[in-house]
């Protein structure tokens, strides 16, 4: 079911559906098989996120995964995608050294992939990016709260901006964000309070993970809300399948065919 009417998703149309109240649906896809399956479900926004350094690469944390490896992931997922808007992760130290390289990789990802809009991590600290990259015509996307690219710096996944200091500074950086031109803006593992007072304080949708209801849209990682990954089980992840242990099943289901010589049967060869 299409939980839209806009034939083809743009960075307007989001808007359009947060004046109407129209929630906004996104998932993550790093791969063609999977962003055919999501767009052709209806999903509104695919994010090719840095996640992929997680679940598709295996690392601990989203800082190994490069330009080169984000722009293969892209450039899989927009030769699928009719419908969606596509947004791509800028990786871990392509834009937070300075605003020309910000946009010198910001400028690949568009040119290289062919996608939509790229998103970047960070408020205050990262403005002369966001700026230089909006500046050249390429729609960003913020991303507040738990910054996972910051881990090092955090020290733990915990939920952010609990204390009044730091949600200060949150609700600052929104202001910003939407002032130098974001589209939207991520909010995650926040306070809901917070992220409904967020919310309704501008006027460009957000887009909660672990940040409750009163935002514009949710982004959950696909391999976690098709239970793939089954061993991340924060309390924020609702799992609509468990495709680890169906997967885990078809596949021994298959060696003991193969092993047992009922597979292939004479219906299955030349
Ligand atoms: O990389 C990612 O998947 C993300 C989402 C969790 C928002 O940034």
């Amino acid at each position: 079911m299409k939980t839209s009417n806009f034939p083809k998703i743009t960075t307007h149309v989001l808007q359009e559906m947060k004046l109407k109240g129209e929630k906004i649906a996104m998932l993550t896809a790093y791969d063609y098989s999977m962003a055919k399956i999501i767009d052709f479900a209806g999903i509104d926004v695919i994010l090719v996120g840095d996640s992929a350094s997680n679940v598709m690469a295996g690392h601990k944390t989203t800082l190994p995964i490069t330009l080169n490896e984000m722009i293969y992931h892209a450039s899989s997922v927009m030769r699928a995608v009719e419908r969606a808007l596509v947004v791509v992760d800028l990786p871990f130290g392509t834009y937070q050294g300075n605003s020309r390289e910000a946009l010198s990789s910001a400028i690949r990802i568009m040119k290289e992939s062919n996608a939509n809009a790229v998103k970047m991590e960070g408020g205050r600290e990262i403005k002369d990016s966001i700026d230089r990259i909006l500046s050249a015509g390429i729609p960003v996307m913020g991303h507040l709260g738990l910054t996972p690219q910051s881990i090092n710096k955090f020290g733990t996944y915990v939920v952010r901006a609990r204390e009044e200091e730091e949600a200060n500074c949150l609700r600052e950086d929104a202001k910003l964000l939407e002032e130098a031109g974001c589209f939207s803006i991520v909010l995650e593992k926040i306070p809901s309070a917070l992220a409904k007072e967020v919310t309704e304080s501008i006027k460009i949708p957000t887009i909660g993970i672990g940040a409750g209801n009163h935002v514009d849209g949710q982004v959950l990682v696909i391999h976690d809300m098709l239970g793939i990954n089954h061993d991340f089980s924060p309390r924020f992840l609702r799992r609509y399948h468990n495709l680890f242990d169906e997967m885990k099943g078809a596949v021994e289901m298959y060696i003991h065919d193969v092993k047992s010589l009922d597979f292939p049967n004479e219906r299955e060869q030349y």
